[in-house]
Formats: structure tokens, sequence, C-alpha cells
């Protein structure tokens, strides 16, 4: 039902597909009738998630029909190896080169100095360690600096960086997320060598002044890794304008496929990540192994479209925000945003529901599908370590669940989301000891303590 007009967008697509390749003769039976399956398989999916109103888009998105579409050739007819040297390997070098320079066309950034990686994770992981490692061996600066709000990515490069003997700062945040920069300069010393941060906290949309932050980094020759995965194709990024030395993007976060990310390094940095032994042809050095070729089109591919639509995918997006957070505060009290109201990227919402457990929220919420911070695991609660971080109080971390709207959420989704939240909260409120302590006035924080949650 809340899908309709993507079943219906699905349809056309198809349709138009099939007449083409029909009038064209241009595939085989088989890829023909494979391309058939595929179109109706997709269809069928989105309706048996009719009546569930898809709300996570910061933990995937859906691969946009176009770029699947511009994907299926490099599997099966274009199969060539960019690293072979006769027409099939060049073909393929070929869609490498244009995604990549779709890519680089989104970010403002040189043909070199995209790269393209398996996702995220692998491009913070050379941003960090490998720079971390080379600055060390070359320059003696052993001291690297991130934010105790970051993603899990991160965190664990740092965890590896302390084992293997580096300092490490994890920087505090404000209750709004955002990284206070007296408190950088305070810890940042001649050894310094490398600051990472999160360009937009995928838990909380908050978005860093990542002008100041590099701005003082760089004042003290400190480089600076930006990790974009949830900024990447959502709000205008120009590496040059913001002049950061490294950014990390994901492609299954921006309506691309799962599998392929991106490092962008700026060229005089190269050297920094270059791997042992890596051919020189490939990923410039920075990667091994053969380049996933339908991957990397589906990257360009999505990097384009998202190019096309980004002002007013966030324009729609914003909205929608507005309407979410007044639509549930319109009807419930003790309902907090966690993060910056104005320092954020609208498509995440991070909200408390206090007096109700987000899990049970989420239970709860049949209709929808958002996530939780929260997690009850043997009689133990854990909050997320980002709200930790931001101090928000326990009872209030605890309650929170995400919300992250895309580019598909409809108005209709968004009422869903409401309504569904409203009569869970309600329900949950009549029946949760944790609300009657509030009502009655006495500190929750306190009664947590005493009960070991913090
Ligand atoms: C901020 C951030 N960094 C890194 C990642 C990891 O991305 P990938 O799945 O491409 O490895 C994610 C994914 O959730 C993320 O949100």
């Amino acid at each position: 039902m809340y899908y309709i007009t993507t079943d219906v967008r699905a349809v056309v697509r198809l349709t138009k597909f099939v007449m083409r390749i029909t009038k064209t003769k241009l595939c085989c039976r088989l890829q023909f009738w494979s391309n058939i399956v595929l179109s109706m398989q997709q269809i069928l999916c989105s309706v048996k998630l009719s009546n569930i109103a898809y709300l996570d888009y910061a933990a995937t998105t859906p691969c946009d029909p176009v770029v699947f579409e511009a994907m299926s050739p490099y599997f099966c007819g274009v199969f060539g190896n960019p690293n072979s040297m006769h027409h099939f390997g060049m073909v393929a070098l070929d869609a490498v080169d244009a995604a990549r320079i779709k890519v680089r066309t989104l970010i403002n950034a040189d043909f070199e100095e995209v790269v393209f990686t398996s996702g995220a994770t692998e491009a913070n992981k050379i941003a960090t360690i490998r720079t971390m490692k080379s600055l060390n061996k070359t320059a003696g600066k052993r001291h690297f600096v991130t934010l105790a709000t970051e993603h899990k990515s991160i965190l664990d490069c740092t965890d590896y960086l302390k084992r293997e003997g580096f300092d490490v700062t994890l920087l505090e945040v404000g209750s709004d997320g955002l990284l206070n920069l007296d408190h950088l300069t305070s810890v940042i010393n001649d050894t310094t060598g490398l600051l990472s941060f999160c360009f937009v906290n995928s838990e909380t949309g908050v978005m860093q002044d990542v002008k100041r932050i590099v701005a003082t980094c760089h004042e003290r020759g400190i480089l600076v890794h930006a990790d974009a995965t949830q900024a990447f194709g959502k709000i205008p990024l120009d590496v040059k304008e913001l002049d950061l030395d490294f950014l990390s993007a994901s492609g299954h976060k921006v309506y691309g496929p799962k599998g392929i990310g991106v490092l962008y390094c700026k060229s005089v940095h190269a050297r920094l990540v270059r791997t042992p032994g890596a051919n020189r042809d490939v990923e410039f050095g920075i990667r091994s192994g053969t380049v996933p070729v339908p991957l990397c089109v589906g990257m360009g591919e999505a990097a384009k479209i998202a190019f096309s639509e980004l002002s007013t995918n966030l324009t729609r997006i914003a909205a929608l925000r507005e309407r979410l957070i007044a639509g549930i505060t319109g009807q419930l009290d003790e309902i907090y945003i966690n993060g910056s109201s104005v320092h954020n990227y609208p498509g995440i919402v991070n909200i408390s529901f206090r007096g109700c457990e987000g899990e049970a929220i989420m239970m709860e919420a049949k209709h929808i599908a958002v996530s939780s911070g929260s997690a009850c695991t043997s009689n133990k609660l854990t909050i997320s370590h980002v709200l930790e971080a931001m101090k928000i109080p326990v009872d209030i971390a605890q309650s929170s669940i995400r919300i992250s709207i895309g580019k598909l959420t409809t108005e209709a989704e968004i009422d869903l989301a409401i309504e569904e939240l409203v009569t869970a909260t309600k329900k949950l409120r009549a029946i949760s000891p944790v609300w009657d302590i509030i009502r009655s006035g006495s500190s929750v924080d306190d009664v947590f303590k005493r009960q070991g949650f913090r």
C-alpha cells in the first residue's frame, strides 16, 4: 500500500526495458529471461513489504533500479578484467574509469584521488591505520585522535592502533553531539598525526563543523579524515573547498550496491596509504586484486543520480523530518530529539520516548522498520555509545530509536510512523514503572544508577 509509487515505477521501468530489449534484440534469450525474473522478484519483494514502511535508510538503502540496470551488462556480457591489455579488458577499464569520473564529480576530487574499496569500513581502515603507520615511520607521529561517538568501524581501528602501541585520544562531545574545538586544541600535540571524525553521525545525524575542524588541524600540520558515509550523496560535499585529506563513502547508503565504497585520498598523501607489493595500476597502488567492475559501475551510477537529485532530495527529506517531529511532539510530551537541532542531516532523527524502552517501541510499532540504539541483553541494559558519549541521561538514551528517512519515503509513511509511535508509546507508558517514576517527579537517573545501568 505504502510502496504503491515504487511498484508502479518498477512496472513502468520493466515494461520500457522489455520493449527496448525486444526492439533492439541486443541480448541473448537467457539474459532476457533472467532480467525479467529479476525484475519480477524486485516487484514481488516490494509487494511483500507493502504494509511496512521502511524508515531505516541510514542502515542501508535499496539499490536504485536504474543503478541495477546500469550494472547488469557487466556481469555476463561485458566481463573483461580491467587489468587485461586486450579489447575485453579495455572495455571493462573504460567502465571503471567512467564510474570514477561520476564519483569524482559528486565530491569535486581529481580522477586519481578516487579509490574504489569494498565499502566505507575498508576505506576507514586504510585512511586511519595506514596513514598512522606511515606517519609514525616517516615523522615519528604516533598520536591518533578521534571522537567517542564514531562508528564501530573507526572504533575498531582505534582499538587496533592502541594495541599496536599508538597513542589514542577519544574526544568527548557536547550534549548536542558536536565537537568542542577548544577541547580538540587542548589534546593535540607535536606527535599528533591524524584526526578522524564522522561527518554526519549515523545514529543522530549530527553534522560536525568540518571547515573549522580541518583549519584547526591543518594549522598544526595534522591530517584530517572524514567518515562521510552518511553524508556522501546526501548533502553537498566538495573535498577541495573543505580541504579534506581523506574521506570515506559507501555505495549501499546512496541507493547503490552493497560491497563497494570509496576512499578519497588527496593526491599528495597517496604515498602514505599505498599497500606494500600492490600493482600500481590497481587503484593507484592503494588496493590490490581485481576491481569489481559491476559494483564500480553501480557506485558511479548511484553517485551520478545522487548528484542530480541532491537538492530536491534534501528539501523533501527536511520537510518530512519536520512533519514527523511535529506529528509526534504534538501528541506526546516528554519527547526528546537527540543531537543538534541546527547542525544535522535531516534524514536521521534520533528520538527518545521517555518512559518506554527503545526496543519495546520497535516491537510494538510493527508496521514501521526503524532501529534502536539500546539493547537489552541478559537483564542488562546497554545504551548506545553515541548517546552515552553525549551524556544523555540513561532513561532518555534507553528510550531512543533512530528513524532514517530516504528519497523514497512518502508523507503517508511518515503519517503511519507518527500513528504507530504515538499508539505504542501510550500503550507502553500505561504499564511502565519508569514512566511512573517520571510522573512522581523522582530522578530516574538515580534509580537507574542504583540498579547499575551506568
Ligand atoms: C558512519 C558510518 N561509517 C562506516 C560505515 C560502514 O559502511 P560499510 O557498510 O560500507 O562498510 C557505516 C555503515 O553503517 C556508517 O554509518
